[in-house]
Order: C-alpha cells, then sequence, then structure tokens
C-alpha cells in the first residue's frame, strides 16, 4: 500500500517519468527528453532502478532539510520522488537490515555536484541515526559533518570547471553499531593535486587555505607569520589573487570560511597548539614561494656562488618551522651526498636547481599537511573500544566523492591519473551493473536478452598493465639510469602500443596536428579523447624531494605537529634505502585497494551530470549532457535494467527472511526444495507472476513485490516478538523457580541442622540435670530456634515439673502438711505481704505447746481431749492466744483453735472454755494486712467477722499469720472449696450489719498489742520495734 502523498501523487505526467525504466522508447532522444522535462519542471533527479542520476541545478532549490528528511526516512525508494536522501536510506536500510556493508559511490564530472550531494547523504545520515541522543555519537557525527569543512579548506580549490572543485579523491567510511547509529568514521583521501601549490592556470586558484589564511587572519596573526593581507604579494597565490572563492561570493567568502574552518578544527578536536602550527606552515610555505635564487658573478656556479635574493624570507621560514636560520638556508642552496661509506659531501646548487628543489620542498610540505590533517581526523573519529563479540558486529557504509573525469587544455600527469581512476570506476560499475547482472542471468537459467555495452577493460589495460601499462613504462623511464627526459618516455610509449586502438600520438598519427610531436599523446577513453603532454611526467611521478629537506624539518625543534609530518627525516644521511614506490604506482595501488573494497559491498550508485559548462542556472545543453549520458553508461544501465529484475535472492536466504509470511513454510517447509517452498509462499501472496525462477535464486521483478513482502513481514514480526518472547518468559521463570526450590531446599536443610544441632546441645547441657541436690536448676536454656520456641518452653514446663518432683520426693511425709500449708500461704500471700513466715517451722498447735503455753497446755489439752470426745475432730489445724475486740469495743484476750471441723473461740483464763464455735465449712474467707502485725479477721457465714490479733507467741511477735492463711487454706484446697484470702491495710468489718474499718497502727512504745476504737475504727496498735 503507497501511502498517501506517495511519489505518484507529487509525481504526476507532467514531470516526466520518474524512472528511466518506465520510459516507453528506450533511445538516447526519449531519454534526453524525459531529463531535459524534469531538469525544467526542477525535478534534478531521476532513477534507473536503484541508480539516482542527479542533474547539478546550480542553484539552491528547495529540496532538503529536515522536513524533506522527515518524508523520506523509512520510506521505500519508490515510495517518493527520486532523491538523495532515498538512496541514503536505502543504503542505510539494507545495512540495517542485513547486515550488509553498503557504499555509494558518487561519479560525475568535475562540478556535475558529487561533493555537494555526498554532503546531503552525510546530512541524511546524521539526521536520521541516534535517537536517543549517545554523547558518543554525536560526537562522531559532529566529527563527520565538521570535516567536511576542513578538508574541503585543505584539498579544494576553484578551476575553471567548479569554483569549489575536489582536488582530492575522497573515500569515507562510517562504522555503525548493531543499532544503526554511527560510531565512527575513516577517511581515505586519494592523489592530492599537490603541482597547484606551485602554479594554477589562468582563472583558477591555489588551494582555499591559502586565500583564507590571508584573507580571513587578523592583523595580529599575520604580523606573528609576517605576512600581508595581499594574495597578489605571493607566488603561490598571485595568479588567484583577484579571484572570489565561490559563485556565491557574498555567503562563501575566505574571511568567513577561514573563521568557520578554525572553528571546526576546535571542534573536531585540533588543539590550538596545532592549529597555529598548521597556519605557520601555510605561512612558511607561501614565504618559501617567494624565494628566489641568484648565482653571484664570482662564483659561477661552483659551491658558495649562489645566494638567497631576500634572506628576510629564510629568517621567516626558519622562524615558522621552529629551524635553525643557517641549516635552513644551507638546505635551500645545496645538498648533501653520501660519497660511499661514512663519508658526507656537500654540493651546492645551480639557481635552477635551488628553484626546484624549493618547488619541490613547497609540495611536499602541503601533501603532508593535508595527509596530517586527514590522518588527525580519523584518530579522532576511529570508533574506539569496540569489541566484536560484546558490541557485535560493525557495519560499514561508504561515500566516494572522487575526481571527475577532467579534460583541459593541457593535460598532465594529475589528469592522466584522475581519468585512469575513473576508468577504473567505470569498470567496477560496469562489473557490478552490467556484467554481473547478464552473467548471473546465464548462469541461473533465467531467459535475458543481451545488452551491448562498451566494456573499458582494455583502457583499463593499457595504463595498468604489468611490464607494458603506461605506469610500468613510466617507472621504468624513472628508475633507468642516466637522463631520461619525458621525450623518451614517449617513445617508448609509443613503441609499446603502437597498435594499442585507444593510444595514439603524433608520432603515430602524423596528420593529426592537435597534438605536437615529441609531447602529446592521446588516449581515447570511455568518457572522451583526452590529449596529455607527457612534460614533468618523469618528475611528478618520480616525486622526488632531497632528503636534507626531511631532515630539516624532522629536526623542527618546537614544533611537535610538523616533526610529526616528517617521520623518515630520522634517517641517517649515510643509510641506503629502498628506492620508494612512485607516485604513479602508488596512485595504482591505492586504487586497486579501493576498487576492491568497493566490490566487496553493497553498491549504490548516483549519477552526476552537469548540465552547462558555465554554471548557469536552469540550462541544461543538449549536447554537453548527452556526451556524458553516453560515457556513463546511463542507456546501457537503463536497458539491462528493463530486461532485469529488481531484486534476486538465494532461496534459503529468501525463506529466511520471508517465511513467517506462510503457512506453509512457517517455521519450516516440508516442501521438496526450498524452491517449491518459496514458490508456494509466492503464490499464497498471488506474487508469482513478478518473479522468475533460478536455479539457485529467486528473480523479483519489481520492488513493489519486495515491498508488498517486506511489509506483510513488518506485521507478522511483532507476532514472532511476542512467541520468543513467551518463551523467554518462561525459560526465566522456570530458571527462576529452580533457583527458588533450591533455596527451600538448603533451607529445609539448613534448618534440620539447627534443630538438630539444637537438641543436640540441650541433650549435652541438661546430662547433669539429674545430679541432686540442684536437679539441674543453674542450667541455662540455649535461645531455640524460632520453630523450636514452642517446644521449649513446653519443655520448660514439663522440666519444672520434673524438678519439682524430684524435690518433693524427697521430702519425707511427716513434712508434707506443712508444705501443702506453706504452698497454699504462698499462693494466697506471696507478693501481697511482706512476710509470710516461710522459714519458720510451722507448729501449728501453739496452745499445746510447753514453750509456748507454758503455764496452761496441760489445761488447753485437757480441754481439746473434752472437744475432740464432744465434737470428734481429727486434726487441730492452728491455735493460739489472741487479743480480741469485739463490737461493744470490748478488748479482751482469748485463744483460737482452728480444728478440722470447728472454729473455736476460747477463754484462756477459765480452763479454755469454749465461748464460741463455729463450724469450719461457715468461715469463708480471712483478711490479713500486708506488714508485719499479727491482724487477722475471720469472716463467717452467717456470723459478726472475728477481728483478732495474734499475741503472746514465744518468741514473742513471732509472725504466725502465713501459718493460719496457710494452713486454712490447705485445709480448704483438701475439702474442695474456696477460702478467700484478702490483703489490704483498711480492713472492712461487717458485724450485725454494722461497716467499720480495722487499720494498724505502729507503736514503739506499746509493750503488747491491742485495739483502740477511736469515732467507730478499730486499730491496732502493734508495737514496733
Ligand atoms: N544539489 C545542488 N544544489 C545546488 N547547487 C549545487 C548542487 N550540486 C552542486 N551544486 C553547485 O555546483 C557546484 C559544484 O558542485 P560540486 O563541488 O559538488 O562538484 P563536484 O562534482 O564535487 O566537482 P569536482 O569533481 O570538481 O570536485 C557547487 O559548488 C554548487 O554551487
Ligand atoms: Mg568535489
Amino acid at each position: 500500500v503507497v501511502p498517501a502523498g506517495g511519489m505518484e501523487d507529487s509525481e504526476g505526467p507532467e514531470y516526466g517519468k520518474p524512472d528511466f525504466v518506465l520510459l516507453d522508447q528506450m533511445t538516447m532522444e526519449d531519454f534526453m527528453r524525459n531529463l531535459q522535462l524534469r531538469f525544467k519542471k526542477g525535478r534534478i533527479y531521476t532513477y534507473i532502478g536503484e541508480v539516482l542520476v542527479s542533474v547539478n541545478p546550480y542553484q539552491e532549490l528547495p529540496l532538503y532539510g529536515p522536513e524533506a528528511i522527515a518524508k523520506y526516512q523509512g520510506r521505500e525508494l519508490y515510495e517518493r520522488p527520486p532523491h538523495l536522501y532515498a538512496v541514503a536510506n536505502a543504503a542505510y536500510k539494507a545495512m540495517k537490515r542485513r547486515s550488509r556493508d553498503t557504499c555509494i559511490v558518487i561519479s560525475g564530472e568535475s562540478g556535475a555536484g558529487k561533493t555537494e550531494a555526498s554532503k546531503h547523504i552525510m546530512q541524511y545520515i546524521a539526521a536520521v541515526t541516534n535517537p536517543s541522543q549517545r554523547a558518543e555519537v554525536e560526537r562522531v557525527k559532529d566529527v563527520l559533518l565538521k570535516s567536511t569543512c576542513v578538508l574541503e579548506a585543505f584539498g579544494n580549490a576553484r578551476t575553471n570547471r567548479n569554483h569549489n572543485s575536489s582536488r582530492f579523491g575522497k573515500y569515507m567510511d562510517i562504522n555503525f553499531d548493531f543499532k544503526g547509529d554511527p560510531i565512527g568514521g575513516h577517511i581515505h583521501s586519494y592523489l592530492l593535486e599537490k603541482s597547484r601549490v606551485l602554479k594554477q592556470h589562468v582563472g583558477e586558484r591555489n588551494f582555499h587555505a591559502f586565500y583564507q589564511l590571508l584573507r580571513g587572519s587578523d592583523d595580529k596573526e599575520l604580523h606573528e607569520m609576517h605576512l600581508e593581507r595581499n594574495p597578489a604579494l605571493y607566488n603561490f597565490t598571485r595568479q588567484g589573487a583577484g579571484l572570489s572563492m565561490g559563485v556565491h561570493s557574498a555567503l562563501d567568502s575566505d574571511e568567513r570560511s577561514h573563521q568557520a574552518v578554525t572553528e571546526a578544527m576546535r571542534v573536531i578536536g585540533f588543539s590550538s597548539e596545532e592549529v597555529g602550527s598548521v597556519y605557520r606552515i601555510l605561512a612558511a610555505i607561501l614565504h618559501l614561494g617567494n624565494i628566489e635564487f641568484v648565482e653571484t658573478e664570482e662564483g659561477g656556479m661552483q659551491k658558495g656562488g649562489l645566494v638567497v635574493a631576500q634572506e628576510a624570507l629564510v629568517d621567516h621560514v626558519a622562524e615558522l618551522t621552529a629551524t635553525p636560520r643557517d641549516l635552513v638556508l644551507r638546505t635551500l642552496l645545496a645538498r648533501t651526498v653520501a660519497s660511499g661509506g661514512r663519508e658526507v659531501i656537500e654540493k651546492g646548487h645551480t639557481a635552477a636547481e635551488a628553484s626546484y628543489a624549493r618547488d619541490a620542498c613547497a609540495k611536499a610540505v602541503y601533501q603532508r599537511l593535508f595527509e596530517w590533517v586527514v590522518d588527525k581526523i580519523n584518530s579522532i573519529m576511529e570508533a574506539r573500544d569496540r569489541d566484536p563479540r560484546r558490541d557485535g558486529k560493525d557495519t560499514v557504509i561508504g561515500v566516494l566523492d572522487i575526481y571527475g573525469f577532467e579534460v583541459f587544455p593541457v593535460n598532465s600527469f594529475e589528469q592522466f591519473c584522475i581519468n585512469y581512476c575513473n576508468e577504473k570506476l567505470q569498470q567496477l560499475f560496469i562489473q557490478l551493473i552490467l556484467k554481473q547482472e547478464q552473467e548471473e542471468y546465464e548462469r541461473e537459467g533465467i531467459t535475458w536478452q543481451s545488452v551491448e555495452y562498451f566494456n573499458n577493460a582494455t583502457i583499463v589495460d593499457l595504463v595498468e598493465r604489468p611490464h607494458r601499462g603506461i605506469l610500468a613504462v613510466l617507472d621504468e623511464a624513472c628508475s633507468a639510469a642516466g637522463t631520461i627526459t619525458d621525450r623518451i618516455f614517449l617513445q617508448s610509449l609509443d613503441a609499446y602500443h603502437r597498435h594499442h586502438p585507444h593510444y595514439t600520438s603524433r608520432q603515430l598519427c602524423p596528420t593529426d596536428k592537435t597534438m605536437e610531436f615529441g609531447r602529446d599523446f592521446r588516449i581515447k577513453h570511455y568518457a572522451g579523447d583526452v590529449t596529455y603532454s607527457v612534460e614533468g611526467f618523469i618528475d611528478k611521478n618520480r616525486d622526488f624531494l632531497f632528503q636534507d629537506f626531511k631532515r630539516l624539518l624532522y629536526n623542527s625543534s618546537m614544533d611537535p605537529t610538523l616533526r610529526a609530518m616528517w617521520p623518515e627525516g630520522q634517517q641517517d644521511i649515510t643509510e641506503v634505502t629502498k628506492r620508494p614506490l612512485t607516485a604513479g604506482t602508488l596512485f595504482k595501488n591505492s586504487m586497486v585497494a579501493l576498487v576492491e573494497n568497493l566490490a566487496s559491498k553493497e553498491p549504490f550508485y548516483v549519477r552526476c551530470i552537469k548540465p552547462n559548462e558555465d554554471k548557469v542556472a536552469g540550462r541544461l545543453d543538449e549536447d554537453h549532457c548527452r556526451h556524458q549520458v553516453a560515457y556513463l553508461g546511463l542507456l546501457e544501465n537503463v536497458r539491462v535494467r528493463r530486461a532485469g529484475f529488481a531484486s534476486r535472492q538465494p532461496y534459503s536466504r529468501f525463506l529466511l527472511r520471508y517465511k513467517m509470511t506462510c503457512e506453509y513454510t512457517w517455521p519450516n517447509h516440508l516442501l521438496g526444495s526450498d524452491k517449491a517452498a518459496v514458490s508456494a509462499l509466492l503464490e499464497q501472496h498471488g506474487l508469482q507472476g513478478d518473479v522468475a525462477f533460478g536455479h539457485s535464486k529467486l528473480f523479483i521483478r519489481s520492488p513493489r513485490t519486495l515491498v508488498t513482502l517486506e511489509q506483510s513481514r513488518a506485521r507478522l514480526i511483532p507476532i514472532i516478538v511476542l512467541l520468543l518472547q513467551k518463551a523467554w518468559r518462561g525459560t526465566l521463570a522456570r530458571w527462576h523457580c529452580r533457583r527458588l526450590r533450591a533455596v527451600y531446599t538448603i533451607m529445609r536443610g539448613f534448618r534440620r541442622y539447627k534443630v538438630r544441632a539444637h537438641l543436640a546441645e540441650l541433650q549435652r547441657r541438661f546430662q547433669a540435670a539429674r545430679q541432686p541436690p540442684l536437679y539441674g536448676r543453674d542450667l541455662v536454656w540455649p535461645p531455640p530456634p524460632t520453630v523450636l520456641q514452642p517446644f521449649q518452653d513446653t519443655c520448660q514446663a514439663l522440666f519444672c515439673r520434673w524438678r519439682a518432683r524430684q524435690l518433693v520426693k524427697n521430702i519425707p511425709p511427716s513434712d508434707m502438711a506443712q508444705i501443702k500449708a506453706k504452698v497454699a500461704a504462698m499462693g494466697a500471700l506471696q507478693g501481697l505481704r511482706q512476710d509470710w513466715g516461710c522459714r519458720r517451722a510451722w507448729n501449728r498447735d501453739y496452745l499445746s505447746s510447753a514453750t509456748d503455753n507454758p503455764t496452761a497446755s496441760s489445761l488447753f489439752a485437757q480441754q481439746l481431749k473434752k472437744l475432740r470426745e464432744k465434737d470428734g475432730f481429727g486434726t487441730v489445724l492452728f491455735s493460739s492466744h489472741v487479743r480480741k475486740v469485739n463490737r461493744f469495743h470490748k478488748r479482751r484476750d482469748r485463744a483460737l483453735l482452728l480444728t478440722d471441723r470447728h472454729l473455736y473461740k476460747l477463754e484462756p483464763s477459765r480452763q479454755y472454755r469454749v465461748m464460741r464455735a463455729v463450724p469450719l465449712d461457715r468461715v469463708t474467707g480471712l483478711s490479713v494486712t500486708s506488714g508485719r502485725d499479727q491482724l487477722v479477721v475471720l469472716h463467717a457465714r452467717g456470723q459478726d467477722d472475728l477481728v483478732v490479733c495474734l499475741h503472746r507467741s514465744q518468741p514473742p511477735l513471732d509472725n504466725r499469720i502465713g501459718e493460719l492463711v496457710g494452713v486454712l487454706s490447705a485445709h480448704c484446697q483438701g475439702e474442695g472449696r474456696a477460702l478467700e484470702v484478702r490483703v489490704s491495710d483498711c480492713i472492712p468489718l461487717s458485724q450485725r450489719g454494722a461497716r467499720r474499718l480495722v487499720s494498724v497502727e505502729p507503736r514503739p512504745e506499746q509493750p503488747e498489742p491491742d485495739f483502740c476504737c477511736v469515732r467507730g475504727t478499730f486499730t491496732l496498735l502493734w508495737p514496733s520495734h
């Protein structure tokens, strides 16, 4: 389903065909008409399948920016009008979806808009990545974007074809992590056109950096570098002094660019010392360019005969490069030569030699500076701390923006290299897009109608073939002994390639006056004929610089940046070194590596077309463009595309990606082969008409089919994710459960261990518990584990009982009554009365005792005998003399006798005659005080309360209240009835219905306890000494 606002809507028929493949007729005329029509309507982009054709509009079009980016983000190629963003998006998606390294190759001639295109691509990638704003990724993106500005300052220059022409090739790798965020990058630069430092064509400029330095630095900075603001004052910049930087001179002034570049270097991470070094080196090059040499009269050509015309310049160079002045001067005027062994001699230059050396030095310094800047950016952008096992595999998008094919009135070694590079890239294009495709159709047995195209392999071969190729012949000339001139080189070329269809020279074609004898040769490039002048070929290929300069700069005392650019200056002069590779061979090697690298990636192509030679907006010169269309092989591209298929995939990979969209193939198919499974899948979707089945691959004709499949896959992915999540959650839960079980087992074991250990400990401690007389009284119970707390409580209780039993067991039966009484007394009085006399021996029947009652014990015994006969009691519970008070406040001495049947009040002075006898089962309770006094109130049902104080005891004031309470309580307990024992210091009384209180008052001077009565309240006066 194409969303609303898709390409169909905004690309009506009046805009021509958005894809050349859709043209009805496939002729050059139709192609050009469509290109022209679209260009006139501001549609500068058109597809050929996945290849984007772009025409430089030479004006600002409202096609870019965040809104446009949002329109393309996440879309398929055909959903929106053709655009660079769509290609960037496709490359990005291919990388993300399939983890494939991709590359975007931008080609076209100088000024066709390659660099601009690469910038838009970078902007797109920067805009759609890192939604989570990770700082490291933001940093990398920032450096990626900012590096362009710095590299353009040092590597771009105004040429007659392009005001901002890249004078170096650039291939930038961007590394992405598994989430698709850029985490690093690397820039390869190729063959900087360094001869531009020395000399430029009319109408051209040196590299921007020089003019930016002169025009953008402030006065102070200029003064420090001994520079004047006017570029016309310097040999190297004089030519371009009158020219501005670009077409929109108001916008891109050198001044402003200088600020921008300085700021960009700072943001990227150049230290201020490094930026200073860079500018000082540029200044030194400018000064170097102004140095002239004069041969003095007397010296002639001998040593010492050469002088520098402006000595001050030498000072400046020495100062700016932080090298000794004398050494600079010596290096400019002479060279040291190792003359066998360790001997070194100095050989003076002629003026021409010195100028040559100076120029070589200026070029080399600039080149090293440029390379250093690139390396510096790389070191900052490098993806750091990556571990593929931890972070997953990095993927890469490469963007290639390399100089386009160029033809000048005079073409030299640089143009030769540049055009060779374009031949190589065209080869790659043919390999990838045309040849490989056709070969694959054949291999897979797909019906296919062959398309003719021009294969430029033969031209590539002409240049790079070992031994005979132009580069090999050039190297041979460079390494030959003796003076080999460019002319001799041309002659050997002629000899080797006399019959090559793409090579010619004046020698071989004497009638062609457009070439000069002994100077020019011509190559019929795929993009057109180019006549090269051999002048300077050998020199540029050899790329020679006297070792003295390298040593000089390496030994710069104060400038580590400069030092770092000249590592080979370290070598001793006498060291014999291998001949360095020539510039041509280096370039060839780098091209081979580049092409190999690109071929290993999934390529996307942007083919740039320059509409006119005059850089004017809105004009498309038919002839000019037709030429480019022809040599870029665009028509063949369309034909191959029309005949071909948008996509192909091995059946297994296709299934892997789309098997979830069909019930026969999900999760695994049971059909005879993958091919059959794919066929079933496509039939279910009704797409079988748009595909062809190869031997091992499926060929899909239109992207729409692919998109349909992608969409149904996208719908199913969340369900599969859920499924996986379910399984994974289940696994996690099972793991958790297993762990819990283990924990519980351990806990159980541990508890069991704790219980066992506790029991063992108890056993150990209580071994001694049987030992009399303590029976384990002092044994400490160890704190039990929580589970054993109730058990231990029970045990402790049991133990106490057992111990009690052991103790009781040993008491003689005669003591038992006393013990029982004491226990009963304790139960009633413990904690309530100060002393209840438990330490005493309880004798009970004190009136019968001769010690207690010496005068009347026999009398009492007689009375007791009489009473026993009369009332038939069994035992005497208690007997004592008492002082009593009655309700008439009368105080009398009496005796109290308690048998197991009655409570008697006796009259001691009349042979213990019974005054009152109360059956014991009527006695309901006793009241005593909490003090030591012997007051007791006896309560009986239907009787007045009896208020008495035990007295006349031996020893005097013996404490017998506890005993009375104890024996009576024990007796009642034995009879199974309750006895109420109250302890109070103010005892309420009831006598014949009247309520009274009785309390105790200690009286030290009182000889005997006695009662008194004050306002109806009884008080026992107690002798309290
Ligand atoms: N999409 C565009 N929109 C507006 N102007 C453009 C566009 N593309 C290119 N230009 C204009 O064309 C000029 C040249 O473009 P660019 O520098 O990209 O060419 P190039 O192909 O890199 O050339 P060279 O091979 O010389 O480096 C730019 O400076 C700019 O003015
Ligand atoms: Mg460019």
